[in-house]
């Protein structure tokens, strides 16, 4: 299972904790290896501020797909969620099985928040089940 994490993720638990709760991303990847050596899976978790970084590892999630060892990509892209064709296209160019995962409920939120460039090319979407979603999201995409 590959977990990327986009722009400002990494200053969770200091971040609007009101929207996003006090856990760190630390204590996220801490669960969720749990989770996977407890499945027999690898994990492979990253956080980038950088658009392409986030489009170089959706290159590798499809080239470990390619390998037929990927289950699947959970991809937290924050704000790029709203802006980008290059994540969109690079989804779309490996063939990855995409959950796409947001921590706050974003259609209760801002309108710019409820377009999602993600959503169309996403298996299934987790939204709003706080940062337990990562957890739920694991337990679903290691079935896939
Ligand atoms: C987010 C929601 C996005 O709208 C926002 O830009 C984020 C985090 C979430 O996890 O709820 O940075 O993806």
């Amino acid at each position: 299972v590959h977990v990327l994490n986009g722009p400002n993720l990494n200053l969770l638990g200091r971040r609007e904790p009101a929207i996003y709760g006090t856990a760190t991303l630390d204590d996220i990847r801490a669960t969720l290896e749990q989770r996977c050596a407890e499945r027999g899976v690898s994990l492979v978790f990253r956080q980038s501020n950088h658009e392409g970084d986030l489009v170089d590892w959706i290159h590798e999630a499809g080239r470990v797909h390619a390998e037929g060892r990927l289950a699947g990509l959970i991809f937290n892209a924050a704000a790029y969620t709203h802006t980008s064709v290059a994540l969109l296209d690079a989804v779309k160019g490996t063939g990855v099985a995409l959950l796409e995962l947001h921590i706050s409920n974003v259609f209760a939120r801002e309108a710019f928040r409820h377009h999602s460039y993600l959503s169309p090319v996403a298996r299934a979407v987790v939204c709003g089940l706080g940062v337990q979603g990562y957890a739920l999201a694991v337990e679903a995409v290691a079935q896939w």
